[in-house]
This record gives C-alpha cells, sequence and structure tokens, in this order.
C-alpha cells in the first residue's frame, strides 16, 4: 500500500489538461488485453473479465475527453479473436451490443462520434445494422470514438489497396492507401498504450503505427484506472518525438 502511494506520489495532482495541451496529444489508442487474465486470476470465467473491461474501457474514454483528447481508438475484437470459444465470442458480441444502446442513449450528454474499424460484413446483420446507426447518429460530434471491430491491420491494407485497384489506379500514393483505410478520418495515434504485459501490436494498425509512441504496462486491462492512464499520457509527455531527424 505504501509502496503504491508512493509510485502514485505527484500523478493524481497533475493538472492532465495541461499535460495533454502541452504534450500535442491528439489521439490515444488502446490494446486493451489481459481480460481472461484477470478473471482466471480470481477464479471466474474469462467473460467475467471483458464484463469489467467494458466498464474500465467506458471511464478511460470520459477521462480521455475530459482531458482534451480529440481521437480514441480501441481495440475490441481482431480478425483473429474469431479462433476464441464461441460462448466468449458470444458474450464479447453481447457486450458490445449492450454498449452501443448505450451510447444510443447517451449520445445528447456524450458529444462523441462513434466509428467502427474492420469488416462489418461478419457481424451478422443485426448487429452491422447496429453500428452503421450509432455511426450515423453521432456523425457530427466533436470528438472521435473507434472501436475495432472484427478489426485487422493487415485485413485493411488489402482491403485499401483492392479498393485502389477497383477505382483503376495503377499507381498508388501513402495518401491514397491512408485515404481508403477505416481510420481516414482520424489522425495517426500519437501513443498506443497495450496492456496486460505483451509487447506486440497484434495487427493493430500497423500502417497508422509508424511513429506512435508505444507504451506498455503488465497491468490487466479491467484495473486499467485512472492512475494506470495518467501514468501512460505523463509518460508520453516526456518522449522525444525526433521523426528521424535529430
Ligand atoms: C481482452 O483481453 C482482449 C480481447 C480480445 C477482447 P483477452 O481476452 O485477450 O485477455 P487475456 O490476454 O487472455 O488475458
Ligand atoms: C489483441 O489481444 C486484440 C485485442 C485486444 C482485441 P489478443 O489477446 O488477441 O492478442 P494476442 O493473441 O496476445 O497477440
Ligand atoms: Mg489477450
Amino acid at each position: 500500500m505504501l509502496f503504491s502511494k508512493k509510485k502514485n506520489l505527484g500523478i493524481e495532482s497533475e493538472d492532465m489538461n495541461k499535460i495533454v495541451a502541452d504534450s500535442g496529444i491528439t489521439h490515444i489508442a488502446f490494446i486493451m488485453d489481459g481480460n481472461g487474465r484477470w478473471a482466471n486470476k480470481r477464479g471466474l470465467p474469462r467473460e467475467a473479465g471483458h464484463g469489467v473491461g467494458v466498464k474500465a474501457f467506458k471511464k478511460a474514454v470520459t477521462l480521455c475527453r475530459d482531458w482534451g483528447i480529440k481521437t480514441v481508438t480501441t481495440y475490441a475484437f481482431s480478425t483473429e479473436n474469431w479462433k476464441r470459444p464461441p460462448q466468449e465470442v458470444r458474450e464479447i458480441m453481447r457486450l458490445l451490443d449492450e454498449y452501443i444502446k448505450e451510447a444510443e442513449d447517451d449520445n445528447e450528454k456524450n458529444h462523441i462520434r462513434y466509428i467502427f474499424l474492420g469488416d462489418k460484413e461478419r457481424l451478422g446483420e443485426e448487429l452491422k445494422a447496429k453500428c452503421l446507426y450509432l455511426e450515423g447518429l453521432t456523425r457530427d460530434n466533436p470528438l472521435t470514438l473507434n472501436i475495432a471491430l472484427n478489426y485487422g491491420g493487415r485485413a485493411e491494407l488489402v482491403s485499401a489497396v483492392n479498393s485502389l485497384i477497383a477505382e483503376g489506379k495503377t499507381e498508388i500514393s501513402e495518401e491514397d492507401i491512408s485515404s481508403r483505410l477505416y481510420t481516414k478520418e482520424s489522425p495517426d495515434p500519437d501513443l498506443i498504450v497495450r496492456t496486460g504485459g505483451e509487447v506486440r501490436l497484434s495487427n493493430f494498425l500497423l500502417w497508422q503505427s509508424q511513429y506512435s509512441e508505444l507504451y506498455f504496462t503488465d497491468c490487466l486491462w479491467p484495473d486499467f484506472d485512472e492512475m494506470e492512464l495518467r501514468r501512460s499520457i505523463i509518460e508520453f509527455s516526456k518522449r522525444k518525438r525526433r521523426y528521424g531527424g535529430v
């Protein structure tokens, strides 16, 4: 207890609006990993970890918004996550469905524009329609929340290139590719935070992460709280971004 208090010393009193503004961070992305392990450690089924993970996610989004970060992206379900047991996939989709309904109800007060990154076809007609409806409903809101759902960085690149081929292009630029990605409405992420202790991107934002700062923490996603979020952004604010220059 004493140790964790010491570790947090000063962090809780930092003015995050100022740190966010001074650091220039406009886009933060989360690889929300560790839900299953969080649950297993407590003798609970993996699904329970996803439920608590949604709560942590909502808190993180609210804090980012209040601190002035304009774009948040989160990795909710990858193209590879279909390999999981059917009941786990079903529960993740049910939680998403519930989340979408709440987002609709809270639209007036949240000011969030929702964009789903990924191929919606595999989600089934009902969930796909709900995603499209929420995107349309929130289109004019000022803050963006990208939810990567059935998302894979490679699939995204392949689909971008295929759409350029379909348009008849025989030569393409970096701008052409960027403008066909699911993230075309957003700047590249300044910071990518991965919880859960793994040090990899797992097919997330492969193109967009070119010069993103990466932050890895052992904290399991359901435990990712305000202190953890503050710590990641404060660490980002100390990084020197050179983009290949000096
Ligand atoms: C959440 O964490 C990520 C999702 C795919 C929803 P995991 O479910 O991967 O949790 P761990 O890594 O097995 O602990
Ligand atoms: C990455 O987590 C995907 C999401 C957070 C949705 P995984 O748990 O699927 O990644 P790996 O399998 O450890 O690389
Ligand atoms: Mg995992």
